[in-house]
């Protein structure tokens, strides 16, 4: 099956991930967030970086800020920047009382530095952050299409309005974040996705894309049964 025009960025922090992501054919580049690099046990950020660039040298890696604070976030952005070329600084469009990044944003995108402004979830913040880009700086706006799904709203309308508010930004590629289902790959290039970041069990899971349909329901009945004889399970006495 042909894939959508679109580039697939695994959504990950452990080592184990990053190398299984870079033997599978479909990665263009990896995106991180605190969570996930918490989750990976890390402790010294730079040193992690430093080994994560190790093994991905050309293919971006989006890292991002730690501190809760502007100046924090700033000073960090630098140093992050400075990691490698490949690097795109994460900066949530909000800090965590919902004052806009807008100012840091455009501070730091004037200097060309390429960031990822991410934690977007509502048109107002893509606005946010097409009014703070450069136009002429690398830039990624993620979108967290699944947790708006998660909440129960459509989030391809959003998506779509979000791309239109980024169009006059030429340097600006719009991210489909937080992804829920292989087939979110289709949707987010059918909304104007440039990228879609997913995690690598999804993304690996595009070594089935286009099967036979029958022959998914061959598969799971046959899994069932395999199930049901290994664990021994009988109808007892009825
Ligand atoms: O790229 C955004 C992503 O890291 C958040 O994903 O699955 O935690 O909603 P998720």
């Amino acid at each position: 099956m042909t894939l959508p025009d679109i580039a697939i960025f695994v959504d990950c922090a452990d080592f184990s991930s990053i190398r299984k992501a870079l033997a599978l054919p479909w990665t263009g580049g990896f995106t991180t967030n605190p969570s996930l690099v918490s989750q990976a046990g890390v402790a010294d950020y730079t040193a992690y970086a430093r080994k994560v660039l190790a093994l991905v040298p050309s293919l971006p890696v989006s890292f991002e800020v730690l501190s809760n604070t502007v100046d924090g976030m700033e000073r960090e952005a630098r140093v992050i920047h400075a990691w490698g070329g490949n690097v795109y600084v994460k900066i949530p469009v909000i800090d965590p009382a919902g004052n806009s990044m807008g100012g840091l944003i455009k501070k730091l995108s004037r200097e060309g530095i390429p960031l990822n402004v991410t934690c977007v979830f509502t048109p107002e913040q893509a606005k946010i952050a097409a009014d703070a880009l450069d136009a002429t700086s690398p830039a990624y706006v993620s979108v967290f299409a699944g947790r708006i799904a998660d909440v129960g709203i459509d989030p391809l309308p959003i998506v779509e309005e979000c791309r239109d508010i980024l169009k006059r930004l030429p340097k600006a590629e719009l991210i489909w974040a937080s992804t829920r289902e292989v087939y979110n790959i289709w949707q987010a290039a059918d909304a104007g996705c440039d990228i879609i970041t997913a995690p690598l069990a999804m993304v690996a899971k595009l070594r089935d894309a286009g099967k036979d349909l029958t022959e998914l329901s061959r598969d799971a009945v046959n899994v069932f049964m395999k199930d049901i004889a290994q664990a021994g399970v009988t109808f007892g006495s009825y």
